[in-house]
């Protein structure tokens, strides 16, 4: 074997999306034998450079060379032939199929008479799952299942298919120590075999323990490439995060007042065990985890969208264990959720969108304010620079950014005080970011108060007067505004 044969070979490679370029040009090469530890930022463009990779996304500019061939683009089938397997970031499961199903997808043992052989199908299945060290019962429903073994099966699924160029995206962000030590057994007997890996992690401390080479991206270019003996952290997070903090963030010093919303003990959902805090009138308040800290989940609870297992929830001194999203808006609070889909109707012009918050709880007859509805639109419309600057345009043909605006001008109109952006800034291009801080920035000054749940380091740097750190569902930090910084964020949360 080789170890220096090239298996896999990126050249210049664009993608764009509607309103975002996700991958300006990237240039990469896999080997043989080796396995690259890719890293970056949230938003940096890692998981949509391995779909192109699987053959899920097409680039729009640029080549790829890859088992003696060059082309332009992938499609999943020719991915497969190829030898290339993606673990997804997302489970890419199917919730009410069996364990053994999902892992043998598309390729379940048959007997003579083409039926589905499935004492064979489950002993495969477990034989799959045990190479990897893990017992699950083959016969479960996947749904069944924690996430943390569904990310097992996953892994299983891939591995199964022997792939010559392997990509793992964030493969252990649920996973134990016990079962990340497995994994990287495999992925080392792999790389012994002359496999070539990418392995895609937010754990810096992963790098000395499966690392040949580390690539770093930002803003959908590679920064760097580099030995992974030359990797340490303050390097890598360097090229992370990049240059000094510019005027990106617009943040003003507002005088902080009194609680406004008191968490105590909050267990919650799968992984929110016990969070204690306080959010203060005029405050931008950060929350930052490692994916699957828990942080999403705070959202969910505080929002009446999950429910609260122990522990409260004051809002004004008041008990709010809200059952739903009405009673959270009627008390005066707002969601900015991670996944704008969730919150808009996209097939309605910005009225309307704007008026869902006002609606909520009243009678059907108070609900046609559609006055209200144009005159608020035509203000937020020009007030936030929404573009188009149209009233009567569907919302599915604005940007990502100004789809963001919408639901800000939303909570606005609804005069929410306690505004909870989680993830603000996903999927939106820079100029727009720079606009939902100055937006952000303008509501606490005018006495609103925002808890920020982000992965974005800069951002939390930018724009929060103190962060919460999160680790397994744990609060494992609180950050004053003076000591937030990547090193700090990053060595709590991990
Ligand atoms: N399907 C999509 N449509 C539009 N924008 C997308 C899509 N997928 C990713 N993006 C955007 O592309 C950029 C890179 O995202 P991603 O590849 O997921 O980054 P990473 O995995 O490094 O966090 C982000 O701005 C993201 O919002
Ligand atoms: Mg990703």
């Amino acid at each position: 074997m080789d170890q220096h044969e090239i298996l896999l070979k990126l050249e210049n490679i664009e993608k764009r999306f509607p309103g975002v370029v996700a991958l300006k040009s990237i240039s990469l090469e896999v080997r043989a034998g080796e396995v690259q530890v890719l890293l970056g930022e949230n938003g940096a463009g890692k998981s949509t450079l391995m779909k192109i990779l699987a053959g899920e996304h097409a680039p729009t500019g640029g080549e790829i060379v890859v088992g003696g061939r060059k082309v332009s683009a992938l499609t999943p089938t020719l991915a497969t032939e190829l030898g290339i397997g993606l673990v997804h970031q997302e489970l890419s499961l199917v919730p009410a199929l069996s364990v053994a199903e999902n892992i043998l997808i598309g390729r379940m043992p048959r007997n003579a008479f083409g039926r589905i052989n499935w004492g064979k199908a489950y002993e495969d299945a477990r034989r799959a799952l045990e190479a990897l060290g893990v017992s699950i019962d083959p016969t479960a429903e996947v749904r069944t299942l924690e996430v943390a073994e569904q990310q097992l099966i996953e892994i299983t699924r891939v591995l199964e298919r022997g792939p010559r160029i392997l990509l793992l995206d964030e493969p252990t962000s649920a996973v134990s120590d016990n079962e990340r030590s497995r994994l990287f057994d495999v992925i080392r007997r792999l790389k012994q075999r002359g496999h070539g890996i990418i392995y895609i992690s937010h754990h810096l401390s992963e790098i000395p323990m499966i690392a040949d080479r580390v690539t770093v991206l930002r803003d959908g270019l590679v920064v760097e490439t580099l030995p992974a003996d030359e990797a340490d952290e303050a390097t890598v997070i360097r090229l992370m995060v990049g240059r000094r903090l510019e005027e990106q963030f617009p943040k003003e010093t507002v005088e902080l007042g009194a609680p406004v919303l008191a968490v105590e003990n909050l267990a919650s959902g799968r992984t929110l065990k016990d969070l204690s805090f306080t959010l203060r009138r005029g405050e931008i308040l950060g929350i930052y985890g490692l994916m699957g800290a828990g942080q999403a989940e705070i959202a969910n609870a505080l929002f009446g969208l999950q429910a609260v297992k122990t522990g409260s929830i004051e809002v004004g001194g008041k008990r709010a264990d809200f059952r739903h999203s009405s009673d959270a808006i009627a008390a005066g609070l707002g969601l900015i959720s991670r996944d704008r889909r969730q919150s808009l109707v996209p097939m309605q012009p910005v009225g309307p969108n704007l008026s869902l918050s006002w609606l909520s709880g009243k009678s059907l007859l108070s609900r046609l304010d559609l006055t209200r509805e144009r005159e608020e639109g035509s203000r937020y419309i020009s007030d936030l620079r929404i573009r188009p600057a149209s009233t009567t345009h569907k919302l599915f043909f604005f940007s990502g950014g100004n789809q963001q605006k919408v639901i800000l001008a939303r909570w606005m109109s609804s005069g929410a005080r306690i505004l909870i952006f989680d993830e603000p800034t996903r999927g939106i291009d820079v100029g727009a970011k720079a606009e939902v801080f100055a937006v952000m920035s303008r509501l606490v000054s005018e006495g609103a108060s925002i808890l920020m749940i982000s992965s974005e380091l800069n951002e939390l740097i930018g724009m929060a007067d103190r962060v919460l750190v999160m680790r397994s569902g744990r609060l494992s930090a609180e950050l004053p505004r003076e000591e937030i910084s990547q090193q700090n964020l990053l060595r709590y949360a991990s």
